[in-house]
């Protein structure tokens, strides 16, 4: 599907086994999320836009490159939040914005409680954090913000994904770039991934 890379790596396929795994616990289950993040992102910074810049060794004068735009990272509250521990370490002068999105168990349809974000996004490059893509709503809302705020340089970073989810988004957003380590079979009557790993946001938080 255009506008979609699922990440293949022997390293991201155990840690998603063992994310799906029933018997992992919350505290192992945070780990593996930050595990998988990290992982996933060489693949997913590897466009970005860089620029030469010259660089002075201890010996000698040399070609270097540093990223062309500002980044900002934007976690889905809550599942998102595991994953930007990982991406601040690899880019720790990375701005953050944080959007809260719920579902309602009943509709499905996604309801945006709070966002905290920059009032102008133009010429930011922005990753938006959140490892379940199941309907594609919460990613909708969230995206919807940033657009509106001139973000046009969009990639969503998801762990596991559903085929409607993917659709929902690349429709609403053809130019986002989304990249996921699973694309799963399908969604059940209450909108959770088959056969995904259950309740992010609940697995990682305990609540
Ligand atoms: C989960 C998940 C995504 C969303 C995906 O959040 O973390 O944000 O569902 O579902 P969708 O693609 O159908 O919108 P949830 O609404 O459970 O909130 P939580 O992270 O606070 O638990
Ligand atoms: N949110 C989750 O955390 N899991 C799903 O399967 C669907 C939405």
């Amino acid at each position: 599907m255009q506008g979609l890379t699922i990440i293949d790596h022997p390293l991201l396929a155990a840690t998603v086994t063992r994310l799906r795994d029933e018997t992992t616990l919350v505290p192992e289950f945070r780990r593996l999320l930050d595990q998988a993040a990290t992982l996933m992102i060489a693949d997913v910074t590897r466009e970005l836009a860089s620029k030469k810049v010259r660089v002075k060794t201890p010996l000698a004068l040399s070609s270097g490159a540093v990223l062309k735009r500002e980044v900002i990272l934007i976690p889905i509250l809550r599942a998102g939040l595991a994953f930007l521990d990982a991406f601040q370490r690899v880019m720790p002068t990375a701005k953050v914005g944080f959007v809260g999105v719920k579902r309602n168990e009943v509709t499905h349809q996604a309801h945006t409680y709070s966002s905290s974000l920059p009032d102008d996004l133009k010429g930011l490059e922005v990753i938006v954090l959140d490892p379940m893509l199941a309907t594609g709503g919460s990613a909708v809302a969230t995206l919807d913000l940033l657009w509106k705020r001139g973000a046009r340089e969009l990639r969503l970073v998801t762990l596991v994904s559903a085929p409607p989810g993917v659709a929902t988004v690349l429709k609403a957003y053809p130019t986002v770039r989304v990249f996921t380590a699973a694309l799963d079979a399908k969604l059940n009557s209450k909108a959770y991934i088959v056969p995904g790993l259950g309740d992010a946001g609940d697995r990682a938080f305990g609540v």
